[in-house]
Formats: C-alpha cells, sequence, structure tokens
C-alpha cells in the first residue's frame, strides 16, 4: 500500500492495479441504485479529483458514505484502476472508506458544489481555497514565484531579504504604515481613553516598507546582479481592482547597466515565467481560459513569441494625440499616462508588450537618472496588452550632486538618505533595476478581474478579519 497524492494517482506514473491510498476531501458524491457511490475526492495536488468507487460491501457504507457531503475528510484504500468512465484516466476501487470529518450541517457550508461568485468567495477567504478557481490560483502562484527565483538563479542573481521595517520612505510617496511598539495586553490610554499609538520604534520613526529597491541598491553594488522579492505595503486608500495594501515585489537590481539592459532584463524576465506557467499549469490554465477569460492562454503565448516595442514618453504623447480614440483624460506632456493610454499603446497602437521610456522628471521618483535634457529621468513603464503598467523601472541617479538636487527638490532631507548617499561616495557605478506586482502578474496570466483573488488574504481599506 502506498500513499501518493492525487495528482500522482492520475498521472500515469504508478502501475494500474497497484493497492494505494488517497487522502482528501470530498468535491461531489453520486449513488447508483445498484449500489455502488462515486465519490470524488480531491487534495489540491491537481486540478481534477480522482473518482473513488465504493460499494455497498464496506462495513460503513449505509452509515458513513452514504451520508459524505462536500469538504467531508477522507483517507481511502484500494486499488488503482484504468477508469472504464470518460473524463478521467484513473480511479479508486475503494476497499475501505475512512471519514476522518464529516461537515456539520451541510446545507449551510459556504463550498457548495456550485460555481459561486468571486465576491462571495472573498468573504469566505478561509474555505476559498477548497474552490476549483482558488486552488488553481494558488498552484499557478507557487509555479510563478518558483520560475522567478529559477529565472534569476539561472541568470546568475543573489536573492536578497532586505527588511519589512524602514525608516526611509523609499519611493517618496508618503503612503506608508507606521510601525509603533507597545504593550499589546496593557496599551498607553490618552486622557480619552483611546490607545496611545506612540511615535516611535526604539527612539526612531518606523515604518513598513514600500519597496525593497533602495536596500537592494546597496547589495547591487557589492554582488552586481541581484533581487528582492518580498511583502511590501502601501497605505493607499484606494478601492480599486489594481491595489492591494500588502502585495508581493519582485525587484532586481543590476550594476554596470543602463535602461535598455534593464527593458532586456524585463522582456527575458517576463517570458521566461510565462513559460513555465504554461508549460507546468496545463490543467489550470485550461480551466481559467474556459471559466474566467477566453484568450488567456493566447495571450501569453503571444507574449513569449513577440518582441517588446519600446517607445519615448514623448513621442508616445504624440502618438496618443494624433489618436482617432476619444480619452477620458486627454493626454498631455508632463502628466502620467493614465491606463487607458497604455492600454491604447501596447492594444491598440501596437498589439504588443510596450516599454515606454524617458518620463518627464517631475512625475517619477527622486532616485531616478535624469536625462541630459535635464527635463526627463530614465524611467520605463512595461505595458502588456490587456492590462496596462505590469512593471516600474528606471536607471538610477548615480552621480551625487545630481541625487542630492533632487532630494532637494523632492522635499527629502538627505541627512535622513546618508547611507543611500554613501553608494555615490563609494565606487558609484550606473546602475538600473525594475519593480514588478506580482499579484498584478497573477491577475495577468489567470485571467482575473480584480487583484483581491491573487492573493490568498487580500489587505485592502476595511478587510482583515482573516
Ligand atoms: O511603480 P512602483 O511604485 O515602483 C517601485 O516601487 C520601484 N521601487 C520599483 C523598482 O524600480 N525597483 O511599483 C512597482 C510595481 C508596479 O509596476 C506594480 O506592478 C506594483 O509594483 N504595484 C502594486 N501592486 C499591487 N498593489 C499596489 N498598491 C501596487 N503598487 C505598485
Ligand atoms: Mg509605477
Amino acid at each position: 500500500m502506498q500513499v501518493v497524492s492525487v495528482k500522482k494517482a492520475l498521472d500515469g506514473s504508478i502501475a494500474p492495479d497497484s493497492k494505494v491510498e488517497v487522502r482528501g476531501w470530498v468535491r461531489t458524491r453520486r449513488d447508483s441504485k445498484a449500489g455502488i457511490s462515486f465519490v470524488n475526492v480531491t487534495d489540491g495536488s491537481t486540478f481534477d479529483p480522482i473518482q473513488v468507487v465504493a460499494p455497498n460491501t464496506l462495513p460503513n457504507y449505509e452509515k458513513e458514505v452514504l451520508h459524505l457531503t462536500a469538504g467531508s475528510s477522507v483517507v481511502c484504500r484500494g486499488t488503482l484502476v484504468k477508469s472504464q468512465g470518460k473524463g478521467q484516466s484513473f480511479e479508486v476501487q475503494a476497499e475501505e472508506v475512512k471519514v476522518l470529518g464529516f461537515v456539520d450541517d451541510p446545507d449551510t457550508y459556504p463550498i457548495q458544489p456550485k460555481q459561486h461568485t468571486l465576491e462571495f468567495l472573498r468573504e469566505v477567504a478561509h474555505l476559498r481555497p477548497r474552490t476549483n478557481t482558488f486552488g488553481a490560483i494558488t498552484r499557478v502562484r507557487h509555479v510563478a514565484a518558483q520560475a522567478v527565483h529559477r529565472f534569476f538563479h539561472e541568470e546568475g542573481f543573489f536573492w536578497v531579504n532586505t527588511p519589512i521595517i524602514t525608516a526611509s520612505d523609499a519611493e517618496g510617496a508618503g503612503q506608508m504604515f507606521r510601525v509603533s511598539t507597545l504593550d499589546a495586553m496593557n496599551p498607553p490610554r490618552t486622557d480619552a481613553g483611546k490607545i496611545d499609538w506612540g511615535k516611535d520604534f526604539f527612539g526612531k520613526e518606523a515604518y513598513l516598507t514600500v519597496s525593497g529597491q533602495l536596500n537592494v541598491e546597496a547589495y547591487c553594488l557589492a554582488l552586481s546582479k541581484v533581487y528582492t522579492f518580498g511583502p511590501t505595503f502601501r497605505a493607499e486608500n484606494s478601492n480599486t481592482t489594481r491595489h492591494l495594501a500588502e502585495f508581493w515585489m519582485i525587484e532586481p537590481e543590476i550594476a554596470f547597466a543602463d535602461l535598455n539592459e534593464d527593458a532586456n532584463l524585463a522582456e527575458r524576465f517576463l517570458k521566461y515565467v510565462f513559460k513555465a506557467v504554461l508549460a507546468e499549469c496545463g490543467p489550470d490554465m485550461k480551466f481559467f481560459e474556459e471559466r474566467q477569460q477566453k484568450g488567456v492562454i493566447e495571450r501569453m503565448e503571444k507574449f513569449i513569441n513577440s518582441s517588446f516595442e519600446r517607445i519615448d514618453y514623448t513621442d508616445a504623447i504624440e502618438i496618443l494625440k494624433k489618436a482617432k480614440k476619444k480619452f477620458d483624460y486627454a493626454p498631455e506632456w508632463g502628466n502620467d499616462l493614465q491606463t487607458e493610454h497604455e492600454r491604447y499603446l501596447t492594444e491598440e497602437h501596437v498589439g504588443r508588450p510596450v516599454v515606454v521610456m524617458n518620463y518627464p522628471e517631475k512625475i517619477k521618483a527622486f532616485y531616478m537618472r535624469l536625462n541630459e535634457d535635464g527635463r526627463t529621468v530614465a524611467a520605463m513603464d512595461v505595458l502588456a496588452p490587456g492590462i496596462g503598467e505590469i512593471i516600474g523601472g528606471s536607471q538610477r541617479e548615480e552621480r551625487l550632486d545630481m541625487l542630492d538636487k533632487r532630494m532637494v527638490q523632492f522635499g527629502l532631507k538627505p541627512e535622513h538618505y546618508q547611507w543611500y548617499r554613501d553608494l555615490r561616495r563609494y565606487g558609484t557605478v550606473p546602475h538600473a533595476g525594475f519593480g514588478l506586482g506580482f499579484e498584478r502578474l497573477i491577475v495577468y496570466m489567470c485571467g482575473l478581474q480584480n487583484i483581491r483573488d491573487a492573493i490568498p488574504y487580500p489587505r485592502v481599506p476595511g478587510s482583515a478579519q482573516f
């Protein structure tokens, strides 16, 4: 008797007629008149459940098997046989079905075997992993994360774990969560009885990081090719389908490199991850294609097979101004591109991914390198058909005097960034990097409409019951 996952039981690697044990949760149960029950069991290892054929000769057939409902947990032992039924390769002819846990009150169990709306499932975030959809999203997320690490490892990058608690606002955007120290059992109170959150983290202001970039730059200027991949936090009070207050970001950083090399890296990277997901998540991707968004697979294949178009921001504005399309916001040099502009450029103007480069310096972060023209910075956004901006990056300002000027211009105090300035004082080199919101990538690959479905427990204004 060998214990096997449902994936292994179905994939043909176990010899037919072997004795196996599969463990999992019941999806559905159907009873035939001939006194046989067909119980579909899933353990999350793969998209499809395995069919367990339970005859009424089992000692607990009447008392237990006939009471199995969706969500019950079982351990099934029997013979793995080639299935006669359509749609499945193997099934288990059960000799034993042990029930570990029934579902209390099956009528009110939230995950009924029918299609639920994603809005409803967000309210049961602890149970939604049991659905087809969230099982598939979870597996794709895992495979994509593995591919991210594999890509960088193969390219000679080192993974650097940057801190979550920081003192600096890495984006200069001012949308941070503050960290305080306090005795949670006995918090200090103001006179009005409210919790006094204090001001500091052991005597210093501290926040949750918005980006690991500044920290990873320090490692880049020693190990040459590095990346971070971890949680980041933005206290933006925006209730949109594209923003989370807590999301995972991938940020590579390369030394002795300019913006073009940065764009090359972004292109290789995205294609690598897409290829891995298509190759390793076949059944899950087929499900997204059928149930989430028709065309997601083709969209990824096209992405892999096309070279990215590069357009200067200034040219992009001209293209948008000449476009016949009516935009909600008129394109104007000096303003950031709106999603409608981005989608026009990538979907209608060129029909493949676009890298927009060299944005006006006023609308981009302080650390971006000022171009010769004095009015643009070496910034890039990668735009993908069907979504718009997916990656943001830049060549960094490696000249100390220029960096100081830009900090002052952005209202930042250079003395708060001494360590970051040191990197320009001691052996500075041109370097560049980018950031990819991991959940935006998941949304894109799975054809989701809302970023809240791309992370197990979404953190958005008003959430946090889980
Ligand atoms: O454009 P952003 O703010 O750039 C940075 O943080 C740089 N430090 C990156 C770098 O150059 N190392 O964010 C980068 C990416 C965006 O393109 C988007 O994919 C994602 O992070 N992102 C979010 N994803 C989910 N929810 C949010 N609130 C996000 N804000 C940004
Ligand atoms: Mg951006």
